[in-house]
């Protein structure tokens, strides 16, 4: 592997810039507070750092709703404390990975401020407006706990905007080439300034077009191809990563027909497929998902998490999966947002010790990039009674010090998690440090062994074929190294039997629990499936 394909083999790390580290006591967290908090980033195991929006913004939507491109939120700091964490954090070997949000603006953005006050401005056309907000009728409304419609009457331009997100977030209107050229301008902008590649933001709703759901439109994916183009040609070894929440069959155009358009897109679908699977103790769904997954090009690659920022999606479902998860996953209704829900990965899984490790064995272990959710490295629980996606988004738990060492200040942004059995007083890095079965340990074990095994990172994916519904199992094969990721995803104990034969003469060792070998014969290996176990199974010579 070449070193421009470094993001085809790492571990992300999603850090949210408000929740890390507060280094200044103004109650949120911040680049200097980041800086000192690498070392537990990179004791993690992970290669690079993925930052949510860190631009000037009202923040009606977290700093989804850019109000400068070119610029820092003074509560993250100053342009030079960016530099100065890409600085300490390339220092490290640790890449980053920026958020770019290309479809919309805030409304408080100065284009769409001297839009709205002249039909005259260039800038009216930066937007899409319309006299009557009848036309694109088969766009769907994505934010459907907020908003009705997506055109919204703006009193003070005399007409109808566009927008797919929050009314505070009109789109931009990419038939306007001057959009084009000012996208450009921004990309090279932080790409100048030595970043990594960016986290491309709601992609599929770049363009609108009549008679069409205006998702994954030929002019979208042109438009995609020129900055991949440009970042290639000026930038080569930078990534482009596509938010896209679609199907694998309409995902599968984002990395282009000749792998030219994104090198990464993140694998939705096949996230609430996992959450499924452990609860109904049946690997079929996973199954399914991988079956539809189609072959990427070469040099592209799937990015996956359990958890990220927003709700656990549940966009990539049945209705009926759908309403199922809602009852198993989120039994109050405060627990659901939109088409999700809007808990931790630590609370979904009651804090479930084997469940948490089957969940991030298989991430570890699949297929893609693997991403880490800031805070569910110590098993962070959630806050449902704050609005919207936040209470997935409360302080990071660095101790047992008063605002759970986050913060000096006497309020934080939002307050830190002080519940019976997720608050920080309990769950935090420093607790976690020296317990060998902390989620911590085991989160730095997992990426170790990921690290030391190009199998589980690289190698060729093949199922285990075998007929107990509960028993999910496949081999990573890379040259003559092969290792078996077997879980069993019930409450029962199951028992299964592997012919190994073709290996005669070797052994199989057990990554995940160091001491457990097998000697492989000619006769059947039976091996005993505790509830909720992991193993992998790596077959090595007796030597
Ligand atoms: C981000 C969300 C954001 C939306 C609009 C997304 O997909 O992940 O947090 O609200 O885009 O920008």
């Amino acid at each position: 592997m070449t070193d421009s394909l470094w993001y085809q083999d790492t571990v992300f790390y999603e850090l949210y810039l408000r929740a890390y580290k507060d280094s200044n006591g103004s109650g949120s967290g911040d680049f200097r507070g980041a800086i000192e908090k690498l070392d537990h980033i990179q004791s993690l195991g992970v290669d690079c750092i993925w930052i949510l929006p860190h631009y000037p913004s009202p923040l009606k939507d977290d700093g989804y709703d850019v109000a400068d491109y070119y610029g820092i939120h003074p509560d993250y700091g100053s342009l030079d404390d960016f530099r100065a964490f890409l600085a300490a954090a390339h220092q490290r070997g640790l890449k980053v990975v920026i958020d770019l949000v290309m479809n919309h603006t805030s409304d408080q953005h100065p284009w769409f401020q001297a839009a709205r006050q002249d039909r005259h401005s260039p800038y009216r056309d930066y937007y899409v407006w319309s006299d009557t907000g009848r036309e694109y009728a088969g766009a769907r409304i994505i934010f459907l706990d907020y908003e009705s419609a997506n055109w919204t009457y703006d009193e003070v331009a005399g007409q109808y905007f566009w927008h797919r997100f929050y009314s505070s977030q009109p789109d931009l209107n990419y038939d306007n080439p001057a959009v084009h050229e000012e996208m450009f301008n921004i990309i090279r902008f932080w790409l100048d300034m030595g970043i990594d590649g960016f986290r491309a933001d709601a992609v599929p709703y770049l363009y609108e077009r009549e008679d069409t759901n205006c998702e994954n439109l030929p002019p979208t994916h042109a438009f995609l191809r020129k900055v991949r183009r440009m970042m290639d040609e000026e930038y080569p070894g930078r990534v482009l990563i596509a938010e896209a929440n679609q199907w694998p069959q309409d995902l599968l155009p984002y990395f282009g027909a000749d792998g030219d358009e994104f090198h990464m897109c993140f694998h939705f679908p096949i996230m609430p497929r996992l959450y499924m699977a452990i609860r109904r103790g049946n690997k079929q769904s996973i199954l399914d998902i991988l079956a539809a997954t189609p072959d990427i090009p070469a040099g592209a690659q799937w990015l996956t998490f359990l958890r990220n920022h927003d709700e656990l999606t549940l966009e990539m479902v049945t209705p009926d999966e759908r309403e199922w998860m809602w009852q198993q996953y989120a039994p109050d209704p405060a627990m659901r947002s939109n088409l999700g829900i809007r808990r931790r990965l630590a609370p979904l899984i009651d804090n479930h010790k084997g469940k948490w490790l089957i969940l991030n064995s298989i991430l570890m272990s699949l297929i893609g990039t693997p991403i880490v959710y800031y805070g569910d490295e110590i098993g962070m629980g959630d806050n449902i009674a704050l609005p919207d996606r936040h209470g997935c988004r409360t302080p990071m738990q660095w101790d047992d010090s008063p605002n759970g060492g986050f913060s000096p200040a006497g309020a934080t942004y939002f307050p830190v998690n002080a519940d019976a059995e997720y608050g920080y007083q309990r769950v935090n890095v420093a607790a976690q440090e020296d317990d060998p079965n902390s989620y911590l340990n085991a989160t730095r074990f997992l990426l170790r062994v990921r690290r030391q095994h190009p199998e589980l990172r690289q190698g060729q994916l093949i199922m285990l074929g075998n007929d107990d519904p509960a028993v999910f199992g496949y081999w990573r094969v890379l040259g003559d190294r092969r290792t078996l990721c077997l879980y069993n995803l019930s409450a029962e104990a199951a028992s299964f039997s592997l012919d190994l034969r073709h290996y005669v003469g070797q052994q199989l060792v057990d990554l995940l629990h160091q001491g457990q070998t097998w000697r492989i014969a000619e006769w059947p290996i039976v091996i005993r499936l505790r509830p909720y176990a992991s193993h992998w199974l790596h077959v090595r010579s007796e030597t």
